[in-house]
């Protein structure tokens, strides 16, 4: 949610900067800007695109070797140029990007303009830019403790980085809630919102904490937190590479992470399988294990898609590791007052590992003797860092704002820990243990037989793309499959989708079924197939059209059904990751088809790292 990049060091800001942002869009594409210095500050900023930007400055002076950037994602104030980031103190003095919400900006605000500020925009952002100006110019301090003295009076959360006029080379960061990450190269320095616009130039990071103050000069960097106290930069070495980041051969960054499913499922899987096929190793969980094992209850928070993978996890934990599970939406659950005992256990899921909800989850937790566990995305996240452990889910940087590789990355892990519990608490048997990992072990050459029909499915979205509603049916470990094959219809091609478990149609959605609406079907060969062949049935019976996402071979689907997607055969314990590969091709080829920004789809935001 906002990207922010900026730059100190020797080479020019500018293309580094607009660089930077690009890789940053996922995280918010409604209007974008930068600030240059050079003995004085040139800021450009517009409402739309990077693209828009570039336009907007490329006639114009963006010399200098220092400068900040953002993309915004809209909070506080419509998306326009007026209020785009960066942000200028009124008499001029600080500049400001900023990621997060301020959330007693009103209350600032009004103290501000009673001391005579007045606000071009309708920011939370200018507010603090007014504040530490109001700060330094009034108590005469210098700009890093004006800095810290305002963000003791904000309520919120931020990522920022400020730069003062009057001292020039230096940016001033900060951050709480929202993520930012120093590159540290020979002689400059980068600030990003992640590490992707950063990777080409260094692998060497430093991840601030919260509350954590950087002073970064061309030559220096000096970390404190708000009271001043010094903190020894703890510098990482970060593995994401340049390919990682790029579209590659492909159209979208979406349709990359489709195609990538067989490798970074593998890569989930990969050093954490013995040898022989018969025993699950998960290093981050090991010194928890003791407590997994007598665990009386799981309690699974996360948000979307990952929420989604959640609902799959309760499904394994329960068949396989005979332990009871609670999916909770993490912003629901932030605001309870959950019952939590030392032998719970709470597994946080989230790609980005910054989601502002889960997090906030998570903190609750921690004022409990429940243990916490992270399925995180990106290594070093807060959540990661904010669990007791957990388990990686390597997939690989996702930048399509639609999630797919990284849902079946995480689903990947759940199956991994609801088989190794089931083993380690003697619920499932060696023979079952060793027979689920090699149905695990197949699925990425299975995902290659389902990615080699795409034309196929392609075919179908030509059929469907200008319908305006579609329902999505499933049963037991299909059922949340079918929660997130209605995810992505909606979120990349704007068609109103609804998952149900395939018998509550009965109950309601079976009104809305007439010859124009589409079913997706999920109907693989396992424990409720039968029951699935009625429910297409009763669909077909009120005239609706039936999409079925069938085990290969079926033949009794095939006859009642309009159009089928094959997958191959597989345990039932898989088969999410097989039968969400087709949905997601289909919104793919759907999106398209309709001119829909697939990457960056109107509205949403690659990670929510505000409330
Ligand atoms: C946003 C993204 C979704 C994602 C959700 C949770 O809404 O657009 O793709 O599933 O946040 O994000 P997380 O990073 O916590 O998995």
């Amino acid at each position: 949610m906002c990207g922010i990049v900026a730059y100190v060091g020797g080479r020019t800001a500018y293309p580094i900067l607009i660089k930077g942002l690009q890789r940053l869009e996922y995280r918010g594409y409604d209007s974008a800007g930068i600030a240059l210095l050079n003995g004085e500050t040139h800021v450009y900023k517009c409402k739309g695109k990077v693209k828009d930007l570039e336009m907007l400055s490329k006639d114009q002076d963006i010399s200098g070797t220092i400068g900040m950037g953002h993309t915004r994602w809209a909070t506080h104030g419509e998306p326009n140029d007026v209020n785009a980031h960066p942000h200028q103190s009124m008499n001029g003095k600080f500049f400001v990007v900023h990621n997060g919400i301020i959330e007693n900006y009103s209350h600032l605000r009004k103290e501000l303009k009673s001391r005579g500020y007045q606000f071009k925009s309708e920011t939370d952002t200018e507010v603090l830019a007014n504040l530490i100006e109001n700060i330094y110019l009034e108590q005469k301090v210098t700009a890093e403790l004006a800095v810290r003295l305002a963000l003791t009076r904000v309520v919120g959360a931020y990522g920022l980085v400020i730069t003062c006029e009057d001292e020039p080379g230096q940016l001033i960061a900060a951050r709480k809630g929202s993520p930012l990450v120093v590159g540290v190269g020979d002689n400059e320095y980068f600030l990003a919102s992640d590490a992707t616009p950063i990777v080409e130039y260094t692998d060497q990071v430093i991840y601030l904490n919260d509350e954590e103050v950087a002073v970064i000069r061309q030559d220096s960097l000096e970390l404190k937190n708000l009271g001043n106290d010094s903190k020894t930069p703890d510098i990482k070495k970060i593995s994401l590479s340049i390919d990682h980041i790029d579209k590659g051969d492909y159209e979208h960054f979406m349709l990359k992470e489709i195609h990538e499913q067989p490798v970074t499922i593998q890569d989930t899987f990969r050093g954490r399988i013995s040898m022989d096929e018969s025993k699950i190793f998960l290093g981050g969980i090991l010194d928890v294990m003791p407590q997994l094992i007598k665990a009386r209850r799981i309690i699974i928070v996360a948000c979307g898609t990952s929420w989604h993978a959640g609902l799959v996890g309760e499904y394994l934990f329960e068949q396989y590791a005979r332990i009871p599970v609670e999916v909770e939406y993490a912003s629901e659950f932030r605001y309870r007052d959950p019952i939590l005992e030392k032998d719970d256990l709470v597994i946080a899921i989230s790609q980005s590992g910054e989601t502002a909800d889960t997090l906030a989850a998570i903190r609750k937790v921690r004022e409990t003797d429940a243990t916490i566990l992270g399925i995180c995305n990106v290594a070093g996240s807060s959540i990661s860092r904010e669990t007791d452990a957990g388990v990686y889910t390597h997939a690989g940087i996702e930048i399509g704002v639609a999630s797919t590789k990284a849902f079946t990355s995480q689903i990947t892990v759940l199956t991994m820990m609801a088989l190794l519990l089931g083993s380690k608490r003697q619920a499932l048997s060696a023979s079952e243990y060793k027979h689920l990992i090699k149905e695990l072990i197949q699925v990425p050459k299975k995902i290659e037989e389902i990615l080699k029909e795409e034309h196929k499915i392609a075919e179908i979205a030509a059929v469907y793309k200008d319908v305006s509603n579609a329902l999505y049916m499933g049963r037991g470990l299909l059922f949340p499959v079918a929660l997130e094959g209605a995810l992505k219809l909606k979120e990349i091609s704007y068609i109103h989708a609804e998952g149900y478990p395939a018998a509550e149609m009965k109950h309601g959605p079976i009104a809305l079924i007439d010859e124009n609406m589409p079913v997706l079907a999920l109907a693989a060969n396992d424990e409720s197939y039968e029951k699935m062949v009625s429910n297409i049935q009763e669909v077909k019976a009120r005239k609706g059209k039936v999409i079925a996402v069938v085990t290969k071979g079926d033949k009794i689907i095939r006859k009642m059904a309009d159009h089928i997607i094959e997958i191959p055969d597989c345990h039932e314990a898989v088969s999410p990751l097989l039968a969400v590969i087709p949905l997601q091709i289909l919104s793919y080829h759907i999106a398209l088809m309709r001119g829909c920004n697939v990457d960056q789809p109107r509205n949403l935001a690659k990670s929510v790292t505000v409330e």
